[in-house]
């Protein structure tokens, strides 16, 4: 019995202190830790609701609750405070309950299990952490709609295949990128309304054996609904899952902009170009101004996706109830988050400051981009678009083998090509000409696209106020 210590908080069982090597390998102390003040926010409800279904005296509920408030105020000082040789948080803040009140303290963790308060305080984490991502992306929206604003009546090339396919507006290519964000902001707040349900109730699997008021609970700690099962809610992760993959879809996107701009931003495109406070230089090549924050965007989608990947592969084999597995939840959470949050930060401070060369971009959207207009033009005057095609293929066969460009051919010229060419054919062709020709509401036209820009800035303001 000499060895027998207490060391956690589930040592009566046995004769031994445990291992000291694998209760470090099974600790999540050194990550879990975060969860700290939501772990004290469950704590303070829980023990509210014991005293108020007659299970622990008032007096003891109020000096739990008094004591766990104070200690987290000084946590909040010092955080080198927590701290300790301690299995996870949960065991850290009971420790240091029980140290500081006694027999109260040891009272705090009737009728409860960690299986359900781990899974309390990661929603309770979500809830709280998946806000200020969300606002984060709102900024990076406001960026791109500032970028729309400035680019005016700019164009440039829309590709598909990575080929010059059409002239759109350089603010509707902005307003593009910020559709996509608005989907990953929404993904977002699905995952809170996910994360949404009280857990507490449901004890280490089958329930409590107390008469807890749960939906008292429950808005005490600000959900809007209590789980369903309790057996299921010990092992209920699809929050964490849909959390991985709305933040590894936002990567995504993120990954998909900074290749845009890495790419359209090198010396071959030269359409932007990155402000010099977030490029970086070459230790060897002088002349180098390299996108590296970007670089690091697009490299750390994958890191995102990895850890979706992972998680999903650790849940797949489980069997019903909680299983220790689950604690490889956090590590793939907190990492994502913090994935997402930088990058974030990162392309935000790219977009706000990279210049846009409406010259150089204006430039690349005339010549053989121009093709479909030119057909457009024929079918306007009565020839079936396939032949219209046709024609326009070989015009576009001729000019590209003398090198030259329909700007330049002379109304003689044309009609050489086809009679049903008249002299507006010089007017209507052309970049401004072809991004007005577009006419349903989520085309490049000019007025589609003013529309667009108003909508997205009364989002980003509305988003702003929530
Ligand atoms: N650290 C554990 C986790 O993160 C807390 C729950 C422990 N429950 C248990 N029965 N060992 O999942």
């Amino acid at each position: 019995m000499a060895d027998r210590r207490m060391t956690s908080l589930w040592s009566g069982r046995f004769d031994v202190a445990p291992d000291a090597d694998l209760l470090a390998f099974g600790a999540s102390f050194p990550f879990d830790r975060r969860l700290l003040e939501d772990d004290v926010a469950g704590s303070v409800a829980w023990a509210e609701a014991l005293a108020e279904a007659g299970v622990v005296a008032s007096e003891d509920a109020r000096a739990i609750t008094a004591a766990l408030a104070g200690m987290l105020e000084e946590w909040r000082r010092d955080p080198s405070l927590v701290d300790g040789p301690d299995e996870d948080v949960h065991s850290f803040v009971e420790r240091q309950l029980v140290s500081r009140v006694g027999d109260a303290g040891r009272r705090l963790h009737t009728g409860r299990s960690r299986n359900e308060q781990v899974a309390l305080d990661l929603r309770l984490y979500v809830r709280r952490r998946v806000r200020g991502l969300q606002s984060q992306v709102r900024d990076l929206v406001g960026a791109l709609v500032a970028q729309a604003a400035e680019a005016g009546d700019a164009v440039m090339p829309a590709y598909t295949h990575l080929r010059r396919a059409q002239p759109v507006l350089v603010a509707h290519y902005w307003l593009a990128h910020a559709q996509a964000l608005r989907r990953d902001h929404a993904r977002l707040g699905a995952v809170r309304d996910e994360a949404d349900a009280l857990p507490l109730g449901s004890g280490a699997v089958a329930g409590t054996a107390y008469a807890i008021d749960v939906a008292r609970l429950a808005a005490r700690l600000g959900f809007s609904r209590v789980v369903a099962n309790s057996i299921d809610a010990v092992a209920d992760r699809d929050f964490v899952s849909s959390f991985l993959h709305a933040a590894s879809l936002t990567l995504v996107h993120l990954s998909r902009l900074a290749e845009d701009v890495i790419v359209f931003g090198s010396e071959e495109f030269g359409f932007f170009e990155l402000d010099d406070r977030v490029a970086t230089g070459s230790s060897l090549m002088p002349q180098k101004k390299n996108p590296d924050p970007l670089e690091l965007v697009r490299g750390r989608a994958g890191r995102a996706i990895g850890r979706l990947a992972g998680w999903l592969a650790t849940m797949k084999g489980l069997p019903s109830g909680y299983n220790k597995d689950l604690q490889e939840d956090k590590e793939a959470l907190f990492d994502s988050e913090d994935t997402l949050a930088g990058c974030l930060r990162a392309v935000t401070r790219v977009i706000e400051t990279l210049r846009v060369d409406t010259a150089r971009a204006g430039q690349a959207a005339s010549g053989m981009l121009l093709a479909t207009d030119v057909a457009d033009f024929l079918v306007a005057r009565g020839l079936p678009f396939r032949s219209a095609h046709e024609v326009v293929g070989g015009i576009v066969r001729e000019l590209a083998a003398r090198g030259r460009t329909f700007e330049s051919l002379s109304l003689d010229e044309w009609r050489a090509f086809s009679p049903r060419f008249d002299e507006r054919v010089h007017a209507a062709i052309g970049a401004r000409a072809a991004v007005a020709a577009r006419r349903t509401p989520q085309s490049t036209h000019p007025a589609s696209v003013a529309a667009a820009l108003d909508e997205c800035r009364a989002w980003v303001a509305a988003a702003r106020d929530q």
